[in-house]
């Protein structure tokens, strides 16, 4: 069925850079989304939380193209899910970064391998990898760990190699499906300021959550979803004060290394 013809496309504010039009998706036996109608702003960090089985996931698959709507329109950058075609894929692909629950690192790859296989995959010459690599790694804080196997790194320093790998490209928009739910509370905290920082440098970053912790202190858009519905959408107020965190420190730490090492002392 051409549900376009139900919708009114009308220009999106120049500013939206995700717009879901009544959007729906049914799986064979099941419905996962029921008229699901939201837009994102270039620019905003957003929190998806609800029960198991609320369709979290399902709305990152659809922003991602990796799943398509089976009623409704989205649209992602320009891009419409109704006239999306395969060529067109790549492209959106490069604009997205995706950060999984269980972090999908190549196991039999050091650090560095694992984040510069993303330039690789979109043709990226050496030269220019190896300097992506190591501003990324500066970022998340683990230049000093560039040469470990994935194994030889706690959870949250795996999930830092993630979510440099889904950064490296530069890309627009950085989705996290349950990016913190592998972590310790601790940790997971770490993990969203880290989030934070990069949302700051101006990607739009939606990231999905069970932890009502995280909720509580992410003073930003919550959408609340349950049973494939949005039942709840709004701005929080935080109480964490995320100017002081592990992540920072860490952040900071490497960055003088980084620094003492390009001017090394002379003897
Ligand atoms: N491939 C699939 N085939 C059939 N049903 C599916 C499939 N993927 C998801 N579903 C169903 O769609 C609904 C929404 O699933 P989704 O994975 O989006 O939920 P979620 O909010 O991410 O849950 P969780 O917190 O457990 O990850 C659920 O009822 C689920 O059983
Ligand atoms: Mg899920």
């Amino acid at each position: 069925m051409n549900t376009d013809m139900n919708l009114a496309p009308g220009p999106l504010d120049s500013r939206t850079i995700i717009s879901f039009n009544r959007v729906s998706l049914a799986y064979k036996d099941q419905d996962a989304l029921s008229e699901v109608s939201f837009n994102v702003t270039n620019g905003e960090f957003m929190c998806l939380t609800g029960p198991s089985g609320a369709g979290k996931s399902s709305i990152l698959r659809l922003i991602s193209m990796d799943a398509f709507p089976t009623g409704g329109q989205v649209r992602v950058r320009g891009m419409m899910s109704s006239k999306m075609n395969r060529r067109k894929i790549p492209q959106l692909r490069r604009e997205i970064g995706f950060v999984f629950q269980d972090f999908r690192l190549l196991e039999d790859r050091s650090v560095e391998d694992n984040v510069a296989f993303a330039q690789l995959v979109v043709g990226v010459p050496h030269k220019r990898i190896a300097e992506n690599v190591s501003r990324v790694l500066n970022n998340v804080g683990l230049w000093g760990k560039r040469h470990r196997l994935p194994h030889q790194l706690s959870g949250g320093e795996q999930q830092r190699v993630a979510i440099a790998r889904a950064m490296v490209n530069s890309p627009k928009i950085l989705l996290a499906d349950e990016p913190t739910g592998n972590l310790d509370p601790r940790t997971a905290q770490d993990i969203i300021n880290l989030l934070f920082r990069f949302n700051d440098a101006g990607t739009c970053v939606i990231f999905s959550t069970h932890d009502h912790e995280i909720v509580k202190s992410f003073g930003r858009r919550v959408i609340v979803l349950e049973d494939g519905r949005i039942v709840s959408d709004k701005q929080r107020q935080g109480i964490v004060d995320r100017s002081v965190n592990l992540a920072d420190r860490m952040y900071r730490a490497d960055l003088d290394a980084a620094a003492s090492r390009e001017e090394p002392a002379h003897a």
